[in-house]
């Protein structure tokens, strides 16, 4: 049985419950209700086989954070998501990796680094060549998205995946 448990990171208010909902039902959270924790489970088709997929949306304001650690240990794939209109939400997600790296200590995992809100380009404070740099230095793909939109939600979860399948 192929399983895989994909943890979605980041700052609060940076879209991680939407990106989670427009993949998984198709619609977009206009409303912001911050998450404590929230798991959903998706069989889905990736190259042609079935995978039974697990996804933990995880709480991005601070006073929500002790549960961190176990979904790290948990987690095989890891969206880290920070808002492009956001700088501070930019800035952390180093902090998120170092953070994996160490609960891993050497065991394989998948990663994408996640730039969402591109839809508000005119907010714009991060440029999408400063996502590419972070991602190169972490060597781990990066995609832009809008939860808003649907523009790449699928391909971010599904490159998550793929990273995933391939260790
Ligand atoms: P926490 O659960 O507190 O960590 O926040 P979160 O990262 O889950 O953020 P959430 O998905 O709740 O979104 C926060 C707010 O941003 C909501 O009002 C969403 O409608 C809005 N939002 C999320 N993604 C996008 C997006 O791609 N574009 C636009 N324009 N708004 C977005
Ligand atoms: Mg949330």
């Amino acid at each position: 049985e192929n399983k895989t448990t994909i943890v979605v990171m980041g700052s609060g208010s940076v879209g991680k419950s939407a990106l989670t909902i427009q993949f998984l039902q198709n619609h977009f959270l206009t409303s912001y209700d911050p998450t404590i924790e929230e798991c959903y489970r998706r069989q889905i088709i990736v190259d042609q086989k079935s995978v039974y997929l697990n996804i933990i949306d995880t709480a991005g304001q601070e006073e929500f954070s002790s549960m961190r650690q176990i979904n790290f240990i948990k987690g095989e794939g890891f969206l880290f998501v920070y808002s492009i209109i956001d700088y501070s939400s930019f800035h952390e997600i180093p902090d998120f990796i170092t953070q994996l790296q160490r609960s891993k200590d050497g065991d394989e995992y998948g990663m994408v680094i996640v730039g969402n809100k591109n839809d508000l380009e005119n907010e714009r404070m991060v440029k999408v060549a400063d996502g590419e740099k972070l991602a190169q230095d972490h060597n781990c793909t990066f995609i832009e998205t809008s939860a808003k939109t649907r523009a790449n939600v699928e391909e971010a979860f599904f490159n998550c995946i793929k990273e995933v399948q391939k260790n």
